[in-house]
């Protein structure tokens, strides 16, 4: 009986091993999982170890792996809209504002809706990243339950460890706190306002996390007060009945310069919520958008309301009693510093990366230019949400991982860094927690343009020089994407028969609309795309060879030429996209390339609805072979074809 030896999602995650080697994610929260989907999508073989025994790292309440910064109330304070992953959106049903609970299911979700919850390692964690002899990484990962330890070498490594889980104590501590004789915590090990139940509170700071925990703790307490080293402002989370963060959009940071956004916010909050010096808070010094933004919608009412009480820095403390710098002071019975955070990497020497004072020299906040194949994710404070932009820098790392996109020299990459550290000097407020800051639509923009300058710079490299960064090798077109499937050519013809057929590339890939199919192998079909782009079949091919069957269509979308091959490997099939400039003229090349690079991201999305849509036809077709041994059937799933009855492919050379 011929039936699929590995399971199913085995079967699809059969990823080809990247041109500089296997690929290492370093945790599973929102930034590390953004990785490893792209990566999973294109089929890139990859493996994530995460210390914890769930996925979702901040967003996973009381998570097991002890680093966890969340709060029993914690919602996202990013919009849903905002905060979703591009690739997969949230439930309609989510509120604008979804609390952790909710995040946490979302990303279960999000996990085995593209399958790819085996190749997370759990309870894993990453102690060591050494640079390899001869180029690449070796990573020694401990294994949290058993001590087991293994090491092994990928060519590429992508830190997505958070940098909310290290607490930064006040620095230097205020003169006195160590003989303080009340309670001392920080904001990171808060979870409930219980305890401070009827308890004279000191919140310290004015970043997000004072401001949620002093309106909590000041439901419960005797007193909160709010100590706060400089002012600020504070955004609603709605305005006008709409998610705040849906009041921005790419059009507006596109076309309307910052300081007529500055001006257009400032109005708004003028005539949503008034001035912050009518709560009682401190005129701020700085801009709007000069500082991380606190937003609460609960804030300014406590303050109104005369629940929290505001309180300058902290001058010195002396037994029971905080003095502030105004000359004040209030006994108080507990102190919750939310302070901020360290920026950390215990598992890599400091002679490879050492964050001062969360100082990091990134490349566009991804790529480290003196450490070739150590990429960072989600190491950025976002005016935005850091899904999304995790998720556009981890394809820009595929595309350098894959040889699709290569990086400039490091004298330009240090000389961008320095732009950058220059542009946050000049506008933010100087602050640890200033350092890595981004906006949301433009660093999408910047990520963007990275990805084809990066393109542009692989292609040129591929057509003479070497590529100069090791462990990240160019490929010049035709560009070829391949993917392993544990089933014969045949099947996968079927499958992508289906697929093609049923509509299924249509409804998630955005740039594409599929009319008609190739159901009739050699049929024409004809699809209209976003851009308008007309699409045909021009040929099927079976060829027959001591392997086996192998089969190639072959389309052309205006005069551009590209298709599938699928080829008999021993192990099931490969399936490789191919952009195929063979015989093309000089001007039909530079119109393929720019259509190549045009649709590449449909073209991702391609891949992954291909595979999607194989998942799920693999998984009908591996059922019904259960079904059929289960009834004592004789013939396996690859016998019978699947739901479907089994068609020979028919070689025909349909001209368009
Ligand atoms: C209280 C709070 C609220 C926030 N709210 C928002 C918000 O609303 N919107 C927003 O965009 N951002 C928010 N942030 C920012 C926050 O950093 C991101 O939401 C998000 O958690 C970042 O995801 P991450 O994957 O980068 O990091 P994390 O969520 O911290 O995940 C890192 C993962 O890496 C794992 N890991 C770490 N070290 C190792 C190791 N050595 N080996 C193996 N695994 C390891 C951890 O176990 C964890 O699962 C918030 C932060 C905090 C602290
Ligand atoms: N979803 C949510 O609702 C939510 C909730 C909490 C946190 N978060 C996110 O989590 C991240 C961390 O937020 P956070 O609030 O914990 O930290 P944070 O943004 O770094 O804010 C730290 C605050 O502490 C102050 N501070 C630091 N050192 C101090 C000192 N020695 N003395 C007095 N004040 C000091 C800082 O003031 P300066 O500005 O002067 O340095 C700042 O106001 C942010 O990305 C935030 O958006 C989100």
């Amino acid at each position: 009986m011929n039936t699929h030896k590995n399971s199913v999602e085995d079967a699809v995650r059969h990823a080809v091993e990247a041109p500089g080697g296997r690929v290492c994610v370093i945790g599973a929260g929102w930034s590390g999982l953004a990785s490893c989907q792209v990566l999973h999508e294109r089929g890139v073989a990859f493996d994530c170890y995460e210390a914890g025994s769930r996925v979702g790292g901040n967003w996973r309440y009381l998570n097991d792996n002890g680093m966890s910064s969340g709060y029993r109330s914690l919602h996202i304070n990013t919009s849903r809209k905002l905060s979703e992953y591009r690739s997969y959106p949230m439930p309609k049903d989510y509120p604008h504002y979804p609390d952790h609970y909710l995040i946490a299911r979302y990303l279960d979700d999000y996990v085995d809706h593209f399958g790819f919850r085996e190749t997370i390692a759990f309870r894993t964690e990453v102690t060591h990243v050494v640079p390899a002899e001869g180029g690449g990484w070796n990573v020694t990962a401990r294994h949290r339950d058993t001590g087991t330890e293994t090491t092994r070498h990928y060519g590429s490594v992508l830190v997505a460890n958070g940098h909310h889980w290290d607490p930064r104590m006040p620095e230097p501590a205020f003169p006195g706190a160590d003989g303080f004789t009340g309670e001392q915590i920080h904001s990171h090990h808060y979870r409930v306002p219980d305890s401070y139940a009827g308890k004279r509170v000191l919140v310290v700071g004015f970043g997000n996390s004072a401001s949620d925990i002093a309106v909590e703790t000041s439901l419960v307490s005797e007193r909160t007060f709010l100590s706060l080293r400089r002012g600020g402002y504070v955004f609603p989370k709605f305005m006008f009945g709409k998610a705040g963060d849906d009041l921005i959009n790419p059009f507006i940071t596109r076309v309307m310069p910052r300081e007529a956004q500055r001006r257009v916010m400032a109005l708004l909050l003028r005539m949503t919520v008034g001035k912050v010096t009518d709560y009682g808070l401190p005129e701020p010094e700085h801009k709007l958008f000069n500082a991380h933004p606190t937003v609460s919608e609960a804030l300014l009412p406590r303050l109104g309301h005369g629940g929290i009480g505001v309180k300058p820095n902290i001058s010195h403390f002396d037994g029971d009693t905080v003095h502030f710098v105004d000359g004040s002071s209030e006994v108080i019975d507990a102190v919750i510093h939310c302070t901020g955070y360290k920026v950390g990497f215990p598992f890599l020497d400091p002679s490879v990366i050492a964050p001062k004072d969360n100082d990091v020299s990134l490349f566009h906040r991804v790529v480290d230019p003196r450490n070739p194949g150590l990429y960072f994710i989600g190491l950025f404070q976002p005016l935005g949400a850091t899904t999304v932009l995790a998720e556009a820098q981890s394809h820009w790392v595929a595309d350098l991982i894959e040889g699709k996109a290569a990086l400039p020299s490091e004298e330009r990459m240090n000389r961008e860094i320095t732009r950058y550290k220059e542009g946050l000097a000049k506008r933010y407020v100087n602050s640890t927690r200033h350092t890595m800051q981004v906006d949301h639509y433009p660093y999408l923009a910047e990520l963007g343009k990275a990805r084809r300058v990066g393109a542009r710079l692989a292609r040129k490299r591929g057509a003479g020089s070497p590529a100069p960064v090791p462990g990240v090798t160019t490929a010049p077109r035709p560009e070829e994407v391949s993917i392993r499937i544990d089933a014969s050519p045949e099947q996968v013809w079927d499958l992508i028969s289906d697929v093609t057929r049923m509509g299924e590339w249509s409804p998630e890939c955005r740039r594409c609309y599929w009319r008609g199919g190739t159901r009739g192998v050699g049929a024409r079909f004809i699809g209209i795309n976003r851009r308008r782009w007309v699409v045909w079949v021009t040929s099927n091919r079976v060829e027959e060879s001591e392997r086996g069957r192998s089969f190639a269509f072959r389309t052309t979308t205006n005069g551009v030429r590209w298709g599938y091959r699928l080829v008999p490997d021993g192990e099931g099939t490969l399936v490789t996209e191919v952009w195929d400039v063979s015989g093309q003229s000089r001007g039909q090349r530079k119109r393929t390339e720019s259509f190549a690079n045009m649709l590449l991201d449909g073209h991702e999305s391609h891949l992954r609805e291909l595979r999607d849509g194989m998942r799920q036809t693999l998984q009908r077709v591996k059922a019904a072979a259960e079904k059929s041994a289960a009834g004592g059937g004789e013939r396996g799933a690859a016998s019978t074809g699947g739901p479907t009855a089994r068609r020979e492919p028919v070689p025909v050379d349909t001209a368009a």
